[in-house]
């Protein structure tokens, strides 16, 4: 019997082939997967404009060779990441005593600060042997990995009718254990901010840390109230916030590869960092997750912040909002329903008389990405300057699947769809893990199969 995997083994060529014609393949890959530029994608990329694309790769390229591990070799990255957090610490209200780190993305930033509360609490509260943390439901599963990660239980507290975190039930769920509250300015699946003022005051008069994951909101929610929209008060202006998330390869519109990690103080910073006096290989210290660290990541953020300035950002989160509404608003007139109140420029919707993921499935097939999620069953579209020319195309062919979807039912049972619809029946969601295990092994298939 053949093994399957070694006859998909691929294996390293024996001799190169010309950069050309590799370039030529990466192209023609490229242009086959989900055209982003045209707005076909509505969270993976953040695209503001051509000229910005095309600005953030000449400035990555001057720094591509160079590392963000040792600033003693290269004082320009220390500079400019100390001028990155600066920058965002003031946009989020923090002050002078404001620290952070650059990190890569999201995910990195939320591991960093729950390894930070938890060193926190190793040092200063050891009678804390069992760590835990209360997160909303809708909290993004960086922080289910940053639990697994490092040992924090993760305890979740439901929403309110509105999609935001019910306070009380966070109450309720505080003991001597609880080391950390957190909340989501806004949550991915709503675009709810939660009550991030309720949430502060609580935690801070129970003595536990604050984190706000604003990774989506970061650099969208200052720009989008100074534009006048109600934007409920969500960072270090309000007593009681003492960590926030915030990601430039989001709504900032850097390169991917950059997000920030801030906190109230030093102190609590220092919880962060990762120090080995001894090792032979010299004097090692390093502030997040990574050795090495792309120092392009670092040039492009601070490169972006300097080139939209207040008044560039300002326009972006314009448009970002025009578009939702007149997405909203199309979406509504096809029978549609916004799911609660959002925030921001990201919603989910859903409708009553069709199944949403046979639409998706539809949609995909003419070359839209559209995330799906569950409980409750919606859609979900994240908003940004990319879709401004194709709002009209989006509603028309969102139009056409309604329709198809409704005359074949049966397309319920096919795709994703009938992924997600069997995922709403199965009662253990460890069923669900098997098979997104299997998922995952299937990524890494090589060969014809694949
Ligand atoms: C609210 C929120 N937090 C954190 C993250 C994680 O960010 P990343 O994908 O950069 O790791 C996301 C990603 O979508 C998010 O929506």
């Amino acid at each position: 019997m053949t093994n399957p995997t070694l006859e998909n083994q691929v294996t390293l060529p024996k001799k190169g082939t010309s950069r050309d014609q590799i370039l030529k393949e990466l192209q023609a890959s490229h242009d086959r997967d989900t055209n982003w530029h045209d707005g076909r994608t509505f969270s993976l990329v953040y695209h503001a404009n051509d000229e910005h694309t095309d600005f953030l790769k000449k400035a990555y390229s001057i720094y591509f060779h160079q590392n963000g591990l040792n600033p003693s070799a290269f004082p320009s990255l220390q500079r400019m990441e100390a001028e990155v957090v600066s920058m965002a610490a003031n946009l989020l209200g923090g002050g002078i005593e404001t620290a952070g780190t650059m990190t890569s993305g999201g995910t990195e930033s939320i591991l960093m600060a729950i390894k930070t509360y938890r060193d926190r609490a190793r040092a200063l509260q050891p009678q804390i042997t069992k760590p835990e943390m209360i997160v909303p439901i809708s909290i993004h599963p960086a922080f289910d990995k940053a639990a697994h990660y490092f040992d924090v239980k993760i305890v979740k507290a439901p929403l309110a009718a509105d999609f935001r975190v019910d306070v009380e039930a966070v109450k309720k769920l505080t003991n001597p254990n609880t080391i950390l509250i957190v909340g989501s300015a806004p949550q991915y699946p709503q675009g709810v901010v939660d009550p991030i003022a309720e949430l502060a005051s609580f935690a801070k008069s129970k003595g536990i840390g604050m984190h706000v994951d604003a990774c989506v909101g970061g650099f969208l929610l200052p720009f989008l109230k100074k534009l006048g929209h109600p934007i409920p008060a969500f960072d270090f202006t309000v007593d009681g916030v003492t960590s926030m998330s915030a990601d430039l390869h989001k709504y900032g519109f850097a390169s991917k590869g950059s997000s920030i990690v801030l906190y109230k103080d030093k102190d609590l910073r220092r919880y962060q960092f990762f120090v080995l006096a001894e090792w032979p290989g010299g004097c090692f210290a390093s502030p997040s997750m990574p050795g090495t660290r792309p120092a392009g990541a670092i040039a492009t953020a601070w490169g972006t912040l300097r080139a939209f300035g207040e008044d560039g950002y300002l326009e972006i989160a314009k448009a970002c909002w025009d578009n939702t509404k007149k997405l909203q608003s199309g979406i509504a007139a096809l029978g549609m329903e916004i799911v609660g109140k959002p925030d921001a420029t990201i919603f989910g919707f859903s409708a009553k008389d069709v199944d949403v993921y046979a639409v998706a499935d539809q949609m995909q097939m003419r070359g839209w990405y559209i995330d799906r999620q569950q409980h409750p069953t919606c859609l979900h579209l994240m908003v940004t300057p990319a879709h401004t020319n194709h709002i009209d195309a989006f509603l028309k062919d969102l139009k056409d699947c309604i329709a198809i979807v409704k005359k074949n039912p049966a397309l319920s049972t096919e795709g994703m769809a009938a992924m997600y619809g069997m995922a709403a029946k199965v009662p253990d969601p460890a069923m669900i893990d098997q098979f997104l295990y299997q998922f995952m092994d299937a990524r890494y298939t090589t060969g014809p199969t694949a």
